[in-house]
């Protein structure tokens, strides 16, 4: 597997960095699960950044082989844990860089008795770049990103072509990716990366119907509420015979 594709800049991160603080009953679920369900990873020089050097064996960690489920920027876990549980045959991995937010993930998880997620607490960029190997994943979720308004910020959106790049490389022939947002301009600016990518077609020839299994979380709920409209869209890897 290759180390980080060069144009993955490492420097610019789609995140804010916030205080690691956590409240008790996330303090709790942290020490109680995060055993059994974060994956640690070899870091880079951020504690969020993930060496081009880590691997990570994803059926070891399963304990079983299925297919590869990604999801970047998990947040507390409120599409996660739902969807994951409604796709048991599946392993899911997801990454979130804002630790409390990952703890609350785990409580849900484990009071769910959802078997089948993993953890990263990394960028999960760099993670799919570097954690995968290429045509390896079934389906990428990246459901309500930071939009990153101010036009100085753009590079620092998750959707981007160098970004688009990694997930087509990823992404196995036939696979599928889905993404959500509540702002039109981000929403116009992921078509317009991505609708023209050589590997990826736009499954819908435009945005896609509403994911009926992608619940309404608080992203989702503050932008209907704000009058915002929310646009999904999937994007599909060619096969090798369409490429
Ligand atoms: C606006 S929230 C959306 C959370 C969730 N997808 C939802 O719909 O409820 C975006 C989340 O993505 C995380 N994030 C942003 N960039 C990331 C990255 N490169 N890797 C991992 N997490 C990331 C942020 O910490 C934040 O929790």
């Amino acid at each position: 597997m290759d180390p980080l594709p060069p144009r993955l800049h490492r420097d610019v991160v789609s995140y804010v960095r916030r205080s690691t603080r956590m409240n008790e009953s996330q303090e709790r679920a942290w020490f109680r699960y995060k055993q059994e369900y974060v994956v640690a990873v070899l870091h880079g020089d951020l504690s969020t950044s993930v060496a081009p050097e880590a691997r990570v064996d994803w059926s070891e960690q399963f304990g079983r082989e299925a297919p590869l489920i990604v999801e970047i920027g998990s947040g507390g876990g409120d599409s996660l844990v739902p969807m994951a549980k409604g796709r048991p045959g599946a392993n899911v991995v997801a990454f979130e860089v804002f630790e409390p937010a990952v703890a609350s993930t785990l409580s849900r998880i484990a009071r769910e008795e959802v078997g089948n997620v993993r953890m990263v607490v990394a960028d999960g960029a760099q993670g799919l770049a570097v954690l995968f190997d290429d045509a390896s994943v079934s389906e990428l979720w990246t459901f309500f990103a930071d939009p990153w308004h101010k036009k100085r910020h753009h590079k620092r959106r998750l959707v981007g072509t160098d970004f688009a790049d990694v997930v087509a490389a990823k992404l196995a022939p036939g696979a599928v990716w889905r993404l959500a947002t509540d702002w039109e301009d981000y929403a116009l600016w992921m078509r317009e990366h991505l609708d023209g990518h050589p590997l990826l077609v736009n499954e819908h020839d435009g945005w896609a119907p509403r994911l009926e299994e992608r619940p309404v979380t608080k992203y989702e709920r503050k932008g209907l509420e704000a009058g915002r409209t929310v646009y999904d869209l999937t994007y599909r890897r060619r096969d090798a015979a369409q490429a």
